[in-house]
Formats: structure tokens, C-alpha cells, sequence
């Protein structure tokens, strides 16, 4: 089944997909081709996130890609894209402890790429940069459970709030983060009947990666479950293609077709 009729997705739109019980399609994209792709096929949301990091910089965690390389990224995604929203993770170091910086990196993803929207990881800790982003116009979606730019603090990428402690301030994070007037809540890797509580109290709409079925929408890492990236096999990932299979093959044939003196033929030259 496709996505809502709007002709551009926008914050009220997901909002609206959410009292009328319309499920939420997101995936991430970093550059222009696969952004038309996905946005041609009519995702609902596409996020040029951090993980660009890991799937297209080959960076073992989040943590090293800058504030330039994310608004080269959502400025090609931003050139693709005619109907999806779109949204730029704010990269670590931008945003955390400084409200005044978190604005400033905003202001220039906003102004540079176009996008329609930003990401900050964190509840609490980060709220006071959120309010400064959120007071100067630009949307704002939040992201708890996994955060992966605290990786150094948690250790692993295992599943995250399966204490109480954790997922009683998880809850408190989630209606802090809707009452300053995020639009969307992402909740990485955390029980599902956590996630369905969350999604039940909060009037944002929540968006699972190993979270479950019960939230508002769903979102995977595009060369996950392209199966692109053949290293990472989580239980939440559902992989719909084997593409480092066919890429592998296909230029495999093309090797194969140069050395053999089979390509380029005679219609295939001037
Ligand atoms: O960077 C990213 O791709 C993300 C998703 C996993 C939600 O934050």
C-alpha cells in the first residue's frame, strides 16, 4: 500500500497520519540518486542521518562525521526530493551542552541543504537546545532508546531501557521532548511494550527501529535493508534486496566482459 496523498509531506501531515492510525514510512538517504529512488517510490520521510558515518564514510561509530559533510549530504538528498520530508541528524559536537551552538548548527543546516527539519539524540540533557531550535521556526524530531552518539558512554549497541530506572526517564524524556513541540519522536532498539506506551502517552507520533509494530512508523537504514551492508544483522532488520550480491555480479560480468574483448561491441561504438 502507498503513502498519505499529500503532495509534500509535511509535520502537520504526519500528525494528521497519526490520529487517523496511517502508518509512517521513513528510510535514510545521503545523496541524490537513491533519495530520488525513494522518494519517487513514496516514502513519507527520509532522514540523511549520522549513519551516513558508518554506510557511506566507512567510520566505525557516528561520531566523526562534521556539520559540512551532513549539509553535503541533505543538500543532495534536498536536490532529489519533491514530496518526502526531510530530515538532517544534527552531527555529534554540534548541539550537546551549548544551546547557543546547537541553534547556529541548526540555522546553517536550514539554510545550506534546504532540509525541512532537524534530529537531536537525547532527552534532558539536551532539551534546552531543542527549545532554542525550536523557538527559531525549524522543526525539530527527537531520538530516544539507542542513542548512538553516546556509544562511549553506554559500551554496546545492545537493546536499551529494559531496566525500569532507564525506561521511566525513557517515558519522561518522550513527553518532555513532545511538550516542547518536537514533531516526531524516533525510538531505537527498546522493548516493544515500552515503545507502544510511549506511543499511547505522547500526542507526537513515534517513529520504531527495534521497537516494535505498536508506534506511529517505521524506519530502516537504506543499505540495511537494501542488503548493501552485509555486516550488520540485527533481529529488527528486514533485509528486501541482496544488492552486494547483484552489484558484486554485475560488475564481476563487466570485468569479465572487458578482459574477453565482449564489451564494448559494434553498436556499442561511433
Ligand atoms: O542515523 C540514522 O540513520 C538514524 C536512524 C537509525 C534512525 O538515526
Amino acid at each position: 500500500m502507498k503513502s498519505s496523498k499529500a503532495t509534500k509531506v509535511t509535520t502537520h501531515v504526519l500528525q494528521e497520519m497519526k490520529l487517523k492510525q496511517e502508518k509512517i514510512s521513513m528510510l535514510t538517504a545521503y545523496d541524490y540518486s537513491m533519495a530520488r529512488i525513494v522518494d519517487r517510490a513514496g516514502i513519507d520521510v527520509i532522514l540523511v542521518g549520522d549513519s551516513a558515518a558508518n554506510v557511506m564514510a566507512g567510520y566505525k561509530t557516528t561520531l566523526p562525521i562534521t556539520l559540512n559533510e551532513m549539509i553535503y549530504h541533505a543538500s543532495s538528498v534536498m536536490r532529489a526530493v519533491s514530496r518526502a520530508l526531510v530530515v538532517v541528524d544534527m552531527p555529534f559536537g554540534t548541539y550537546q551542552g551549548n544551546s547557543r551552538e546547537a541553534l547556529l548548527s541548526a540555522i546553517r543546516i536550514m539554510k545550506e541543504s534546504n532540509a525541512n527539519a532537524v534530529k537531536l539524540e537525547g532527552g534532558s540533557e539536551i532539551i534546552e537546545s531543542a527549545h532554542r531550535i525550536l523557538s527559531a521556526g525549524i522543526p525539530v524530531m527527537g531520538h530516544l532508546g539507542l542513542t548512538p552518539q553516546s556509544i562511549n558512554k553506554f559500551g554496546t549497541y545492545v537493546v536499551r531501557a529494559t531496566q525500569e530506572e532507564e525506561a521511566t526517564k525513557l517515558v519522561e524524556d518522550a513527553r518532555l521532548l513532545a511538550e516542547a513541540g518536537c514533531f516526531a519522536l524516533v525510538l531505537e532498539k527498546i522493548p516493544a511494550v515500552l515503545a507502544e506506551k510511549v506511543t499511547r502517552e505522547i500526542s507526537i507520533p513515534t517513529i520504531g527501529i527495534g521497537a516494535g509494530s505498536q508506534v506511529d512508523g517505521q524506519v530502516l537504514v537504506l543499505h540495511d535493508m537494501l542488503g548493501i551492508n552485509q555486516e550488520f544483522s540485527p533481529r529488527f532488520l528486514r533485509r528486501y534486496n541482496n544488492l552486494y550480491e547483484e552489484i558484486k555480479k554485475s560488475v564481476e560480468n563487466y570485468i569479465g566482459d572487458v578482459k574477453e574483448r565482449k564489451f564494448p561491441n559494434e553498436k556499442e561504438q561511433y
